[in-house]
């Protein structure tokens, strides 16, 4: 059914029309046996959108039946509707011309660029001008009879009396109309109909009784009574629901993988942390140029907290300043301030500094930990940086770990997750060594990706938290973002995120698979 074929407009007596087009409607199916749909509403001046509603209920009570066909339409161009008020381009092109002729530039002058170009060409086929080379550059156009007949627009004319009837016209002078888009032809879904097994000129809602009752059903008499039927190609009420954002979905693949793996989830509902967790105790110097207010969120109110761990932060303080194990550490003057300066985070290997720290107190038990959650850096923003993001982190910690294992674990987990080719660079984190960037190959780009980081945390963080000696703790990182990007197809991460993001997007994505 074509919607936007009648432009009656809506008015609050929309259901005093209904009514009308029911009345009507039954009453010409009676008298005529069958009614097309679209002369109805033609003839009797409803809208025929509105005559389809009618007829889809009273079909669904099978008070009617129809059947539907294609029909053509025809009607004038809104070119037409000039060529009627206006006469047509080359008729409006010639009478232009003076008897002495003019050149082509004083012509297009005087109608128009528009006209010329639809109407001179046929002014030249009809042999109502010429064109007279007066040298080789001054060409004059002059009239070649002295008068001419607007056929173009007369066949208009009574092509719009006919009601644009096809029958009523010549089939050579409509190709040739439509040829010249004056005409246009559509087509439209029209019902023919007749009436159905339980025709009736009244009302068809008062005849039906509204609902099934109980006492109906005691008493026997829905027998006989008249329902609606059941109409089971309905579609139903669209449900109101909730549905998970594709971050959150490949987040809760990811936990399931690492669930699997034996990891156990850290706690990461905290997204304010005192800059001793987020640095200082992951022996991150305290004049860093990550720890700058260019690429890190500091709290105004309250802008520090109290360190909580008195003792352990002592040795922290030794740790940056003098070294130790080995160590020479860092050689400044460390100051508890800057340590207790609050922060969004901007890592959650924060987390996992406060858990392994909880680790290392009492006897020692091998763990492998996860987390996934938001973090934040000052960033500019651009089409794949936002000011905050998503980290997936996961730790082992056990006795003698090597190398090895770290990449034993990663290439595990990035199979899992499909990426099942990774190359491992060299590079640099102040809290691990070696550090190592995690490289995937994308079938779909056919080109290395960077897809995460990782590294052996150094003695010099875990041995202030207390690990005995020979305890290793691997750990690695990525951005959910990225491998949700590419899950999704997303190319600019706005789409993703942020408030420029569709929320149809959110309900229609579908389900992530690894
Ligand atoms: N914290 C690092 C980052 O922000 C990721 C990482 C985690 C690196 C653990 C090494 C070990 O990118």
């Amino acid at each position: 059914i074509e919607s936007n074929q009648n432009h009656f407009p809506r008015t609050a007596s929309a259901l005093m029309d209904k009514n009308a087009i029911e009345t009507r409607l039954l009453q010409e199916v009676k008298d005529h046996e069958e009614v097309d749909s679209w002369k109805f509403s033609q003839s009797r001046g409803f809208p025929h959108d509105d005559v389809i509603g009618v007829l889809n209920a009273l079909q669904s009570r099978d008070f009617l039946q129809s059947k539907t066909s294609r029909l053509a339409v025809w009607s004038l161009s809104k070119q037409a509707e000039d060529v009627i008020l206006k006469g047509s381009p080359e008729a409006e092109t010639y009478c232009a011309v003076p008897t002495e002729g003019i050149s082509l530039q004083d012509l297009q002058g005087v109608v128009g660029a528009e006209t010329i170009k639809h109407g001179l060409s046929h002014c030249y086929k009809n042999n109502w001008l010429l064109v007279d080379k007066v040298s080789e550059d001054l060409k004059m156009i002059r009239q070649k009879v002295t008068s001419i007949e607007d056929l173009v627009k007369q066949q208009l004319e009574q092509f719009k009396e006919s009601g644009c009837n096809p029958e009523k016209c010549d089939s050579a002078i409509l190709k040739n109309l439509k040829r010249r888009k004056l005409v246009v032809s559509s087509s439209r879904t029209v019902f023919s109909i007749k009436s159905g097994p339980k025709f009736d000129l009244s009302r068809s809602d008062e005849s039906l009784d509204a609902a099934l009752t109980l006492g109906m059903i005691q008493d026997g008499s829905w027998e006989t009574r008249n329902f609606k039927p059941y109409n089971f190609n309905a579609r139903g009420q669209k449900i109101p629901y909730g549905c998970l954002h594709p971050l959150l979905k490949v987040r809760s693949e990811f936990r399931a993988i690492l669930l699997e793996m034996g990891f156990e989830e850290m706690p990461t509902n905290q997204y304010v942390e005192s800059s001793f967790w987020n640095f200082d105790s992951l022996f991150q110097p305290q004049q860093h140029p990550a720890r700058d207010a260019h690429d890190t969120f500091f709290l105004k109110k309250p802008a520090s907290s109290p360190l909580s761990h008195l003792d352990y932060a002592k040795r922290v303080k030794t740790m940056h300043e003098q070294g130790g194990d080995g160590s020479i550490g860092w050689r400044y003057n460390w100051s508890e301030d800057e340590s207790r300066k609050n922060i969004l985070r901007t890592h959650t290997t924060a987390v996992s500094a406060r858990m392994l720290y909880k680790l290392a107190q009492g006897k020692f038990t091998p763990k492998k930990y996860f987390s996934i959650d938001r973090v934040f850096r000052n960033e500019t923003m651009d089409s794949t940086h936002l000011a905050e993001f998503h980290q997936v982190e996961g730790f082992v910690a056990d006795y003698d770990l090597s190398l090895g294992d770290l990449i034993g674990i990663i290439a595990k987990f990035f199979e899992k997750i499909g990426i099942p080719n990774v190359k491992f660079k060299p590079a640099y984190n102040p809290y691990t060594e070696p550090s190592m960037e995690v490289f995937g190959y994308s079938e779909a780009t056919k080109t290395w990706m960077e897809v995460g980081n990782s590294g052996i945390f150094r003695p010099e963080m875990l041995r202030p938290m207390g690990f005995p000696e020979g305890v290793r703790v691997v750990a690695w990182g990525l951005s959910l973002e990225r491998p949700t990007m590419i899950k999704y197809g997303f190319k600019n991460i706005r789409d993703l995120f942020g408030h420029k993001v569709d929320l149809r997007m959110v309900r229609q994505n579908p389900i992530a698979r690894f």
